[in-house]
């Protein structure tokens, strides 16, 4: 099981996700227009302190969170029903939800590959299969975004270790570090787990993408 990094974080992380919340606006859009309405429970993937639990309210779901970090999940109570657990360990049935959406935390996990094929368990047959997260390439360690017109990606961009270092010094990997997850390695890790890839988005500002979003899907019959 890996650190729950977040316990020592949790209350700043809560006030961050308010300071930036023309950001997170962006993040719940893609959440909400790829996950879509529905009925029946929605498995908020890395909950964290719950922040888009109303918007997966909202489009008729019924959340239920899992992450790692107590921290975390005192800010989740009061908006969701949460259970602690391990993303690679989830403490549910195979096939026992409809729907599971992973926002911002795919480069928290040493092994998201082993993440989305435990929520490939989990998901009914037919079931749906949300990410939004940090646009894999042009966002991390690896991208200077200090000019707004333009980023410059080095070398860094093919290490998968974890880091600290961090293009905004003042948000959350210069605090808990990241996992970089190249494009490739984001998508086989999909196909991997046995989930078809329906719609993909991306968006940012001035044109240049820091989200990276797609829905895939649990065939009925695999
Ligand atoms: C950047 S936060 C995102 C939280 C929330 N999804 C949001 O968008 O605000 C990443 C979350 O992943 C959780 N996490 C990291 N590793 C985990 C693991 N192995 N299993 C479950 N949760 C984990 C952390 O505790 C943290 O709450």
């Amino acid at each position: 099981m890996t650190a729950p990094a977040y316990d020592a974080h949790a209350d700043w992380y809560e006030t961050y996700t308010r300071d930036v919340s023309v950001f997170m606006d962006r993040v719940r859009g893609h959440l909400a227009d790829l996950l879509g309405p529905g009925r029946g429970t929605c498995l908020d993937l890395c909950c964290g302190g719950g922040a888009h639990a109303a918007t997966i309210r909202g489009l008729g779901w019924t959340p239920v969170g899992v992450d790692l970090s107590q921290g975390q999940l005192r800010w989740a109570r009061g908006r969701l029903p949460v259970a602690a657990g391990e993303a690679t360990g989830l403490p549910l049935a195979g096939g026992a939800v409809p729907a599971v959406a992973c926002v911002l935390a795919h480069t928290d996990l040493p092994d998201y590959a082993a993440a989305l094929r435990e929520a490939a368990r989990v998901l009914a047959p037919g079931g749906r299969l949300v990410h939004v997260g940090v646009h894999p390439c042009f966002v991390g360690a690896f991208a200077d975004r200090s000019d707004a017109e333009k980023i410059t990606i080095d070398a860094r961009y093919a290490d998968r270790s974890h880091t600290f270092d961090a293009w905004a010094p003042h948000g959350v990997r210069a605090r808990v570090g990241a996992w970089h997850v190249p494009l490739a390695d984001l998508l086989n890790a999909v196909t991997g787990a046995g989930l078809r890839i329906e719609r993909v988005a991306e968006s940012g500002p001035n044109g240049i993408a820091d989200l990276f979003a797609f829905r895939a899907r649990k065939p009925v019959t695999s």
